[in-house]
């Protein structure tokens, strides 16, 4: 099976194409999986400013398409089943004529709102034949609404004019599934030795504990109640006067801090929420900590390298002693078989480094996973694992919606 996958929840564009090998020793080949990143346009901004990112994605959908299609290297099909591109072009008969005008409004009705992405669109459906895939998978939420619809009508378009079904991801879920990547279908087959399990997902719109009894069975045990975990590495770091996306910067920052211990500015920041007894978290009061400590301070210390490199060591420890501090707890309460981590925060290398040896202190049997580093972040590959274990789940394009709320249980 060859699933194309489309992401563009936040401010990346994301095509893949991923391939399902074999039926008893299943595995995934990730034929292309390109992601073009809005990082410079926001960073000005310090955050994603929606409209922006839509605007993004409209103009480099198509051109990401036709990396991965290159990329994926992608045999054509000759006997597509659709109307052939160069009748499209130069209509012959009357039925062609007829035909084209049909495809050409259902298509315009599909990017209504979209005219930049229509001509593009147009333009590639005249110029390329219908590969040989099987299913179009598209993230429908949670995300930024105007760019979830982005995606969404750019799969509709696709699905519409190949005659392809559509299977609907959901964005979390992918963060989870990212991990079933490049394990072998064996381990994941015997789902008794997996779950329960408890995954931590913390990107920069989520901080959730989620409670994962099979594939498809999620329930949330808890979440943020303000700002997202990755929320809090990227205004904290705008505080400090770092780039975004925050978590990266901070990281690097903290990651030159070779002895927090011998600390020539005494920072302490809270951990808030470390001793409720739910599974809720809070990082908007970690941000006003910052805030205030960055102003008490004199001019020369606010741009001095030690306290900067202090203060992001800091903002880090703080904000993953309370990520593991609550799973550790949810691992224990539901008596976890394993731990998994997902989300952009999983590629901080502390984090991944900490947990682990935390949990191994508890049970040296616990399984814990974490996405290889480069497949934490927003990815299309992501999407396509997803799509595949909801292999059964597919839809008519006419059915799909974004849901910028969507929810995982
Ligand atoms: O999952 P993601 O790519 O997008 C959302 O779904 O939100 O996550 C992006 C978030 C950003 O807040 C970014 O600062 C954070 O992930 N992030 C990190 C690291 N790399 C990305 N946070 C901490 N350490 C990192 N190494
Ligand atoms: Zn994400």
């Amino acid at each position: 099976m060859v699933i194309l996958a489309i992401e563009t929840s936040c401010d990346d564009t994301c095509v893949a194409i991923v391939k399902t090998q074999g039926q008893r020793q299943l595995c995934f080949k990730i034929l292309s999986n390109i992601t073009s990143s809005q990082v410079k346009i926001h960073r000005k901004y310090g955050g994603v400013y929606p409209t922006l990112a839509r605007r993004e994605h409209e103009k480099n959908l198509v051109a990401v398409l036709i990396k991965a299609f290159e990329k994926a290297g992608l045999p054509r099909n000759s006997k597509s089943q659709t109307l052939n591109p160069k009748q499209i072009q130069n209509p012959k008969s009357k039925t062609d004529l007829r035909l084209k005008a049909k495809k050409i409004k259902t298509l315009e009705e599909i990017f209504e709102r979209h005219k930049t992405l229509l001509k593009e669109t147009e333009k590639f459906f005249t110029k390329y034949q219908e590969p040989k895939i099987d299913i179009v998978a598209v993230t429908v939420g949670p995300g930024l609404e105007p760019c979830l619809w982005t995606g969404v009508n750019f799969a509709k378009a696709l699905s519409f004019w190949w005659n392809l079904p559509i299977i609907p991801v959901n964005h979390i879920e992918a963060h989870i599934l990212v991990n079933f990547l490049e394990l072998p279908t064996a381990h994941y087959q015997l789902s008794t030795t997996l779950f329960p399990a408890i995954c931590l997902v913390v990107s920069g719109g989520h901080t959730q504990l989620i409670l994962m009894r099979n594939f498809g069975k999620y329930k949330i045990i808890g979440e943020t109640r303000d700002d997202a975990a990755g929320e809090c590495f990227d205004k904290t770091a705008r505080v400090l006067g770092l780039p975004y996306p925050g978590g990266p910067a901070i990281a690097a920052e903290a990651a030159k801090c070779r002895n927090i211990k011998i600390s020539k500015y005494q920072i302490k920041l809270p951990r808030p929420m470390i001793y409720s007894k739910d599974y809720d978290f809070s990082f908007s009061g970690l941000k006003t900590a910052v805030l205030y400590d960055f102003k008490k301070r004199s001019l020369k210390t606010r741009k001095s390298k030690k306290y900067i490199r202090e203060m992001a060591a800091e903002i880090q420890q703080a904000i993953n002693d309370v990520l593991i501090k609550k799973t550790i707890k949810a691992a224990r309460d539901f008596r976890a078989k394993t731990v998994i981590l997902g989300g952009g925060v999983a590629a901080n290398d502390e984090l991944r480094k900490q947990l682990n040896h935390k949990l191994k202190t508890i049970n040296h049997k616990l399984n814990f996973f974490a996405p290889p580093k480069n497949l934490c972040t927003d990815n299309a590959a992501m999407i396509a694992v997803t799509a595949f274990f909801h292999k059964n789940n597919k839809k008519p394009w006419q059915k799909i919606k974004a849901k910028a709320n969507l929810r995982i249980s």
